[in-house]
């Protein structure tokens, strides 16, 4: 509103001093061009200046020439003295005026004066005969009419802009107000979200810039909502999983403090199983640590050249006294070396995770096939178990953080739900992918994809 004001006064500046310029410079032309016709008619028989105007005719001739352009005019000698008046007021008399002393140079001169608060022009005309200067007509004009006509067109002009002005401001603010509303809504909105209200809604109305902008901020609180989500229920899972271990501990504990004739062979069992409660809490802390370490953003791969076989093998190895438990045969299918550019510890890590699963899931007398093969650009690793097998609507989030699928018979088997999502976390480090397929009571065969790099 401020610009729109602000240009529109200098519009308007510009435009009363242009007419002004205009209407003074069409004047004084005007005047000039019958002053010329005027000075045409005294030179064509002039004789002398005095006996030229001791001539009522001319004399007449003059004074309808000035009424009819509304002007005063005076014809002045060499000798400044004045003539003929057609106000008869300043006859015989010399006179000192600007522009007939300027005249002399035989140019016309222009000059504007202010008298009794009223503008004049003042244009004094040479009259040369035979190449002599012979004096000057004087012709005293008033800008009044001009600068009365300037007025009007002003007070027109305050009018339109008045009205172009209450235009402005009106729109201005309707606009405002379609723009600030909406705006004010998503605010007030947002900040309701902020304290946690997620399932606010937010106003929709507005232009089209406003309901992507809307969407945009939908989009962003769905995705917080689900993080929040997501983080409640890691808190509460830890909780739970720790909670567990340590309610058998504090039971044991118990126990062994209220009865005070404990034998030693009851202690020492109390005091195992205290242990592995420990045991168990001990592991479920590092398999949160490094899951949240995996996740950390800044974390860099130690890469170095591993081969995958041997990794894969040694896997096999450590993992051999669990399996020998079940009687579980692991087939390890593949000779040649295959190297990759890998994070040792964490795709140890990794496979050990997924064989163990193999052996925890897996039938007495069961078998586990793991399949190792490369092509130029990828490695390929398949582990295979003749296990349990995962429902189809369970597999979608097997990876996901303390997800077991069957929760009971989990717990006989041991473990948080912990292992996958660090599989997952580790073979994405990789840039890598991870399938699974099952049929429940055949087996589960686990592929993983990743990139070969050799450099
Ligand atoms: N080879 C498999 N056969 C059948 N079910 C499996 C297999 N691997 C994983 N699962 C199912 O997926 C769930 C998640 O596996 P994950 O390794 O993440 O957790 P976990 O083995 O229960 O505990 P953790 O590995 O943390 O000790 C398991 O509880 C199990 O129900
Ligand atoms: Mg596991």
């Amino acid at each position: 509103m401020i610009l729109v004001i602000i240009s529109m006064g200098l519009m308007f500046r510009f435009s009363v001093i242009s007419l002004e310029e205009e209407s003074i410079k069409a004047k004084t032309n005007n005047i000039i061009t019958h002053a010329k016709a005027l000075l045409k008619h005294m030179t064509d028989e002039y004789t002398d200046l005095n006996t030229l105007l001791d001539n009522d005719y001319r004399k007449n001739y003059i004074k309808d020439f000035s009424s009819e352009i509304d002007a005063r005019i005076l014809v002045v000698n060499r000798e400044y003295k004045v003539l003929f008046d057609t106000n008869t007021s300043y006859e015989e008399k010399i006179i000192k005026n600007n522009e007939v002393d300027q005249s002399i140079d035989r140019n016309i001169h222009i000059g504007y004066y202010k008298i009794n608060k009223k503008r004049v022009s003042s244009i004094a005309i040479p009259i040369i005969y035979k190449d002599a200067y012979k004096g000057s007509i004087l012709i005293m004009s008033s800008l009044e009419g001009i600068y009365s006509n300037i007025n009007t067109y002003i007070e027109r002009l305050i009018v339109l802009a008045s009205i172009c002005v209450i235009i402005t401001v009106v729109t201005g603010f309707i606009f405002v107000e379609k723009i600030s509303s909406p705006l004010e809504s998503i605010t007030d909105s947002v900040k309701k979200i902020v304290f946690g209200r997620y399932n606010e809604e937010i106003n929709e109305e507005g232009s089209d810039e406003i309901k992507v902008l809307t969407n945009s901020f939908k989009v962003l609180i769905e995705k917080f909502s689900q993080v929040d989500d997501q983080r409640k229920q890691f808190v509460s899972n830890v909780s739970h999983e720790l909670r567990t271990p340590l309610t058998s501990i504090k039971l044991l504990s118990e126990a062994l403090i209220e009865d005070e004739n404990v034998d030693k062979e009851t202690y020492r069992e109390f005091l195992i199983d205290i242990d592995g409660e420990v045991d168990r809490l001990n592991s479920i802390i590092d398999d949160l640590l490094s899951l949240v370490n995996l996740e950390k953003k800044e974390l860099e791969l130690k890469l170095e050249k591993v081969n995958v076989r041997d990794l894969l093998f040694k896997t096999c190895v450590i993992l051999s006294p669990l399996a020998e438990q079940k009687n579980i045969d692991i087939h390890f299918i593949k000779e040649a070396k295959t190297y990759s550019m890998l994070d040792k510890n964490k795709m140890m890590q990794c496979f050990i995770n997924i064989v163990s699963n193999s052996i925890k899931y897996n039938k007495e007398n069961g078998f586990i096939n793991i399949y190792l093969s490369e092509t130029k650009d990828t490695i390929k690793v398949v582990i295979e178990d003749s296990g349990i097998g995962i429902e189809e609507k369970d597999i979608p989030f097997i990876f996901d953080r303390f997800y077991r699928v069957d929760k009971a018979r989990s717990k006989k088997i041991g473990g948080v739900g912990l292992g996958l999502s660090i599989v997952h976390q580790i073979i994405k480090l990789h840039q890598g992918d991870i399938k699974v397929e099952s049929k429940i009571g055949e087996g589960t065969k686990f592929t993983i994809v990743i990139p070969k790099r050799l450099i």
